[in-house]
């Protein structure tokens, strides 16, 4: 079996390459990364010498590129993670989120129906059903859930996954969609809330808190989310929606007072910042489906899932100081030098 994994030097594509080449010893995995700022080939350096591993930079709307790539591999799975992923980010550049999200995704499935394949797999979000309100619990997202977007991000994944269920009616093309909440974990890039909370900490920074800190996510252990991906391309039924979720709602400023307890900082590093622009309140997945359907349940508890990510990020000082001293620093001074 060959399948191409694109994004896989991010956060959850890398964890996947790594469980797949762990868990299919006779699979061969294909990672193809532009390598943009969120893409670190430093994150894949325990596998490159893995025979049954190759690495391509490439863009994912690159049709040349994309279409020797398939002539070279004759890839039988296609698993699409390569996107721009940060909602902070479309909100200032909405642009190269069209681009990679929607002309990305539709590239790499017009590769798909030309030289054929038995599974694309794309990987989209809880945020393109928007948000649900704090006060009434009993709502969850299902695949049923309305598509209802806020940011450039979530409707850049949304009109992916429209296109990929077009493609699914118009050319028979065997696609499935996965719809996961929040992952954290390790390699996970420190724009986002966790990872940039710990590394503020460890660097006695301030913790910018958006508005009041009551905005709630659904978190979920990202080999966890691994696990589901895998069940899915290989048991999942074609032309399906499957919402991944931890059954795990928190509010962002628990999370940060947890991330504070555990490193032995004090909440007084806490700073509340503007809030921001048309930030969603609460995620929160209903998995009945993929569990009914897969077997498939989240096995990490947070409780677990923090200590073990937290410990990585004192053990990989390294992954993520490299990041943190770099181009990194005008991003930041940019988006929180005068919140
Ligand atoms: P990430 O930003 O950490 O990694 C994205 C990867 O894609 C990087 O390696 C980057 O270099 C690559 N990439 C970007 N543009 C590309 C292009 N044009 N061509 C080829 N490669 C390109 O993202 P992530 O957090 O790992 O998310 C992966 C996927 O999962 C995304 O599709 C995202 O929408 C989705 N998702 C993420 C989460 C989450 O909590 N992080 C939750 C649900 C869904
Ligand atoms: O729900 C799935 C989504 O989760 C994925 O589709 C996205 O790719 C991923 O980035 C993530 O989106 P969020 O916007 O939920 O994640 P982020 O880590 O950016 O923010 C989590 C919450 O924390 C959100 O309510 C905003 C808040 N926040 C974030 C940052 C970066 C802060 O309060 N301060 C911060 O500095």
């Amino acid at each position: 079996m060959t399948i191409i994994v694109t994004g896989g030097a991010g956060f959850i594509g890398s964890n996947f390459v790594f469980h797949m080449l762990k868990k299919y010893p006779d699979y061969r995995i294909i990672c193809l990364d532009k390598l943009t700022y969120a893409g670190n080939l430093s994150t894949l350096k325990s596998v490159m010498d893995n025979p049954n591993f190759r690495f391509v930079k490439a863009d994912i709307c690159d049709r040349e590129a994309v279409y020797k790539l398939f002539e070279e591999e004759h890839p039988d799975i296609v698993v699409n993670f390569a996107a721009e992923s940060h909602v902070d980010r479309s909100i200032e550049d909405p642009g190269i989120f069209l681009q990679t999200n929607i002309i990305g995704t539709a590239t790499m499935m017009d590769a798909c129906r030309k030289y054929g394949i038995k599974r694309y797999h794309q990987v989209s979000t809880d945020e393109v059903y928007g948000d649900l309100p704090l006060d009434r619990p009993d709502l969850l997202f299902t695949e049923e859930t309305p598509i209802h977007t806020s940011s450039p991000y979530s409707s850049s994944k949304a009109g992916a996954d429209l296109l990929v269920m077009a493609y699914y009616r118009t050319y028979g093309l065997p696609c499935t969609i996965s719809r996961c909440s929040n992952n954290y974990g390790p390699y996970h890039f420190p724009e986002k809330l966790i990872p940039l909370m710990i590394a503020n900490a460890l660097n006695d920074k301030p913790l910018p808190v958006y508005g009041e800190g009551k905005n709630v996510r659904d978190w979920l252990y990202v080999e966890d989310h691994c696990k589901a991906i895998d069940l899915i391309i290989h048991k999942g039924r074609v032309g399906e929606v499957y919402n991944i979720g931890g059954h795990n709602e928190m509010a962002n400023i628990d999370i940060v007072k947890l991330i504070c307890k555990e490193l032995g900082k004090p909440e007084s590093l806490i700073t509340y910042v503007k809030d921001r622009k048309g930030h969603d309140m609460r995620y929160a997945i209903d998995p009945t489906k993929i569990h009914n359907e897969l077997g498939w349940l989240p096995e990490t508890k947070f409780a677990d899932g923090i200590k073990k990510t937290i410990k990585w990020y004192l053990e990989n000082r390294e992954w993520w100081e490299e990041i943190v001293s770099g181009e990194y620093q005008n991003y930041y001074e940019k988006m929180y030098g005068n919140r």
